[in-house]
């Protein structure tokens, strides 16, 4: 008997649909070489699920995701659509905070790896690049300023307005993602960076204290702290130094985005989204770290890989299933050897380079799958 998995399958918009059409073809090479059963099963979010269903997260997906050993999903949220919906009910946050937050899914995870022959898709001149780049971002996904109340925009008398968002952090939230982050790095090169902002604020204070407790648990790998705008400037100035970079979620938001350009594209970064293991499952999101992409949506344009190495995660840290997993990883790899390229990690001074749309970039990996 093969293994079953239950995934929900969830596009939502812009170039969400492309993209998950390809990670589901890999997927599905996958299983036939991996002997693995997938129940993949699709279902609306974002825009796509409040015009099937009048909401960002229609109770049908949320019901499906229940059921589900994982979550695959796209991206959501177009912002030129319909002002009229009130921001708490747009996809951003009435799906994909939602998500996070009906999930406990507190540690996010985002890869960013340059390799040698994406060297051209670099903002970076070689000599930053050393042997390559190679970083985790480990970001706190569920507390911070996405979360803390008072939350508001208020009038204030005599005119205008007040806006309050409230950056909140307890111990035990930064102890948990601690521990993620420290063993992440134990299985890496043994370094953490944790990221914060000590000096002006005090979640900063207190990340720096409870990060520097929860690292005397892990002798064995060096810690450092680095104020989050040194840390912006270190990692256009000497990437190479970091390993595993450990943050609170806005400085993650923005550290994985700037970290995803010098790896050659945001169309290359995929990130899991893990809650609390329970017993032996590890139920997790896997999405792209980037968004809809309006203006290039449903022009074959997209860049799949990041979709693909989502599904790629999702096969490791949900269903423990490494040779698969790796063999995703291995077949993205070759294929970027090999010279296929969508436009965004495409350089014309490549003279390997190949540039190829959605579907046969997808259409490649699948076959270097089988192969
Ligand atoms: C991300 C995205 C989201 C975030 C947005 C779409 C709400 O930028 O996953 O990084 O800010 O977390
Ligand atoms: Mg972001």
């Amino acid at each position: 008997m093969s293994k079953q998995y239950k995934i929900a399958a969830l596009a939502g918009d812009g170039i969400g649909p492309e993209v998950m059409r390809e990670a589901v073809k890999v997927l599905r090479a996958v299983e036939k070489k991996h002997g693995l059963s997938l129940e993949i099963t699709e279902a609306p979010v974002g825009w796509a699920g409040i015009d099937a269903a009048g909401k960002a997260l229609p109770d049908a997906t949320l019901e499906l995701c229940r059921r589900s050993d994982a979550v695959l999903f796209g991206s959501v949220g177009l912002p030129d659509r319909d002002p009229t919906i009130p921001k708490e009910e747009r996809p951003e946050r009435a799906a994909l905070l939602r998500l996070r937050k009906e999930f406990g899914l507190f540690a996010n995870l985002r890869p960013v790896v340059l390799s040698k022959a994406l060297a051209h898709a670099c903002p970076l001149q070689p000599e930053r690049q050393g042997d390559g780049i190679d970083i985790l971002v480990v970001r706190e996904l569920t507390g911070g300023m996405y979360f803390g109340r008072p939350k508001t925009i208020e009038d204030l008398e005599g005119g205008g307005k007040r806006a309050i968002d409230s950056m909140v952090y307890t111990t035990a939230e930064i102890e948990r993602i601690a521990h993620v982050g420290f063993r992440a790095a134990r299985l890496r090169r043994k370094k953490l960076t944790s990221i914060d902002k000590a000096n002006v604020l005090e979640n900063g204070v207190l990340w720096r204290d409870v990060v520097t407790r929860v690292g005397k648990e892990y002798p064995d790998v060096q810690l450092e702290h680095m104020f989050v705008d040194n840390g912006a400037m270190q990692l256009v100035l000497k990437p190479t130094q970091f390993d595993v970079m450990l943050c609170e979620n806005m400085f993650g938001d923005i550290l994985s985005d700037e970290a995803a350009a010098l790896a050659g594209s945001l169309g290359m970064l995929p990130s899991a989204s893990l809650g609390q293991t329970t017993g032996e499952k590890t139920f997790g999101v896997y999405e792209p770290a980037g968004g809809t992409a309006p203006d290039i949506a449903g022009k074959n344009l997209a860049n799949p890989i990041a979709q693909i190495a989502s599904a790629g995660l999702m096969l490791q840290y949900s269903f423990g299933e490494t040779a698969a997993a790796t063999a995703v990883q291995d077949a993205i790899a070759k294929t970027i050897a090999a010279g296929l390229r969508t436009g965004d990690i495409f350089s014309s001074q490549d003279a390997k380079a190949r540039k190829v749309g959605t579907s046969e970039m997808g259409d490649a990996i699948a076959a270097a799958i089988g192969a």
